[in-house]
């Protein structure tokens, strides 16, 4: 399911238009779910958008908590309740390290990340006694429309990206953060920016 159409072809994939922000989202996801019949193995909530802060203008940051943190509530609503009746399944999200990053560039991009890991984390402890995996990914920079910044450090392919998502499908941690070189570079980056908060 995307907002847009796909443009693949192929006899064992089927494409959803669909927009999570939508009201009838819930409806369409458990009519797909629904009509697939069998149960469900695995849903990977991609679905994200980031703007910069505007003041003038905040009608962005509504929408990045619509789209990037109650979509996957809802998602989440939908598919969760499946996969514990049928005791299997896996549902990852694509959180971000901008999840502990807190700046006046884009806070509603990295405050919806921080609701994200730390919602998918919970349901995790929560759900893996019934035999379902739930995985925060935590990106850095992947090279996608999504990654504009000047700024791009450690940046992976895509098909790397990918890759990362296809090693946690198989291993399902509850958290897979990469690269973790950025996370050290993010901790030494918050410390001027804790201080001046502390001493504001
Ligand atoms: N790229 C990075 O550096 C990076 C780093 C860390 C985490 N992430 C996370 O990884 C995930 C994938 O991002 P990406 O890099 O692949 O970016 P992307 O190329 O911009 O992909 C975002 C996807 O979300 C879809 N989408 C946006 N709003 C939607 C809506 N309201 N309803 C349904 N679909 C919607 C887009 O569909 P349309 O194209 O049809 O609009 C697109 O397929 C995001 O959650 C992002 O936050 C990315």
């Amino acid at each position: 399911m995307a907002r847009r159409d796909a443009g693949i072809a192929h006899e064992r994939y089927r494409h959803v238009v669909a927009d999570v922000r939508a009201p009838e989202f819930r409806a369409q996801l458990t009519d797909v779910l629904d009509s697939i019949g069998a149960p469900l193995e695995l849903c990977v909530y991609s679905t994200g958008i980031g703007h910069p802060l505007d003041l003038a203008d905040m009608t962005h940051d509504a929408d990045t908590f619509a789209t990037n943190l109650t979509g996957l509530g809802i998602t989440a609503e939908v598919v969760i309740p499946r996969m514990i009746a049928a005791k299997r399944g896996h549902l990852i999200g694509l959180s971000s390290q901008a999840d502990r990053w807190i700046d006046g560039d884009a806070p509603s991009y990295s405050a919806s990340k921080a609701g994200m890991s730390s919602y998918l984390e919970g349901l995790a402890l929560a759900c893996r006694k019934h035999g379902v995996a739930v995985t925060n990914i935590r990106f850095g920079f992947v090279d996608t429309e999504m990654a504009k910044s000047d700024i791009r450090p450690f940046i992976v392919s895509a098909e790397r990206a990918a890759k990362v998502v296809e090693r946690c499908i198989r291993s399902r941690p509850i958290r897979h953060t990469f690269p973790r070189r950025i996370a050290v570079l993010l901790w030494l980056a918050r410390i001027p920016r804790g201080i001046r908060i502390l001493l504001s």
